[in-house]
């Protein structure tokens, strides 16, 4: 069901779920300080309550009561990054519940580049909890029609058109007040935060190394597509050589990964190819859309060939984060298999 920005207003007050759109993905959205909403968010996405979520806020200030830790770096990237596809971990304060952090002392702050959205915040006078609204371990989705469709039209959607990003914000984990470890790649990059910092004079550094409970979220497989996608970092040579090596890899595939369930081909018939933009923004903006168009193609298989461009040349730093959802988003990569 759509509906427009009072109706929305009217859902969120009364305690229940609506979508909304961003400039990333459409959200799941309910009050922060209403955990019977927030509990329906984990309900209708059917996510485990290991998995953390992202607060939205209109404002800078706003953000900062939510987190008693609003240090010099949280205040140059924000000033810098929003409205925009950045979010940035931090402690939480006491506005945040416990369910929305899954427990977690710190909480992850964004301020979406999307009118609606940053008019719906203003009017409810709340911050809003919001994953991404799809069902868990799926493909996000990137317009009100997917969100219809990902839940047969039982949650009602505020219509904001096609997401302009594409793909879920960059994660940015800032510890203390100056250590930063990227949790999730996106459209923003880790050289433009770097570029800030330093344009800003602040002291700073950058660690890899991330612990399962500071980022609890973070699971080998991801976005699924309905019908199987495999990665192939090597061009197959044939369609049948294909046909070969991911009959062969899906002997030894696991069923399960983490609780997340692999999807598998029901027959090899059916191949059909996912090619993207060349231009690493216009692919994200396409990228969630193409998965599900093809989902409904009939086919057994989507499978990907990764572009050099993935690898080497001035762009690779961009196409980390598509090459980072399509990974995840894989039930098998292949690779020497297909040579
Ligand atoms: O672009 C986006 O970020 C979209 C739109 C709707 O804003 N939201 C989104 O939410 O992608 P979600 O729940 O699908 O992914 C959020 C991820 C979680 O899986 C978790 O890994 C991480 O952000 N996260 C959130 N809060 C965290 C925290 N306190 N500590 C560590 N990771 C956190
Ligand atoms: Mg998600």
């Amino acid at each position: 069901m759509l509906v427009n920005v009072s109706d929305a207003e009217n859902i969120l007050r009364s305690g229940h779920v609506v979508a909304i759109p961003t400039e990333t993905v459409y959200g799941l959205a309910a009050r922060i300080d209403s955990e019977s909403a927030v509990g329906e968010i984990f309900s209708t996405k059917q996510r485990p309550f290991f998995d953390p979520l992202i607060v939205h806020v209109h404002s800078i200030d706003q953000a900062k009561k939510l987190s008693r830790d609003w240090n010099q770096v949280a205040e140059a990237l924000a000033r810098k990054f929003w409205p925009g596809p950045l979010t940035l971990v931090l402690p939480k304060s006491d506005l945040v519940s416990g369910l929305i952090t899954s427990g977690l002392d710190s909480v992850g702050l964004r301020c979406p580049d999307h009118p609606l959205a940053l008019q719906l915040i203003r009017k409810v006078g709340i911050a809003l909890a919001a994953p991404s609204a799809n069902l868990f371990g799926r493909t996000s989705p990137t317009s009100a029609e997917h969100v219809e469709t990902e839940f047969a039209s039982k949650v009602p959607v505020l219509d904001g058109g096609h997401s302009q990003v594409g793909i879920e914000s960059t994660v940015v984990l800032i510890r203390g007040n100056s250590e930063l470890s990227i949790l999730r790649e996106g459209q923003i990059l880790q050289s433009q935060l770097e570029h800030e910092l330093r344009q800003a004079g602040i002291t700073h550094s950058w660690s890899t190394q991330v612990s399962r409970v500071e980022s609890p979220g973070h699971l080998k497989h991801h976005y699924m597509p309905s019908v199987p996608l495999i990665y192939c970092r090597q061009i197959p040579r044939c369609e049948e050589h294909l046909r070969s090596a991911i009959e062969t890899g899906l002997k030894t595939a696991p069923n399960e990964v983490e609780g997340i369930v692999l999807r598998r081909p029901k027959s090899l018939r059916r191949f059909i190819e996912l090619s993207l933009s060349r231009d690493p923004r216009l692919a994200a903006r396409e990228l969630y859309q193409k998965l599900r168009e093809l989902s409904v193609q009939n086919a057994d298989v989507i499978y990907f060939v990764e572009p050099e461009a993935f690898r080497k040349g001035p762009e690779t730093e961009q196409w980390q984060a598509i090459r980072d959802r399509l990974s995840k988003a894989a039930t098998l990569q292949l690779d020497e298999e297909l040579a």
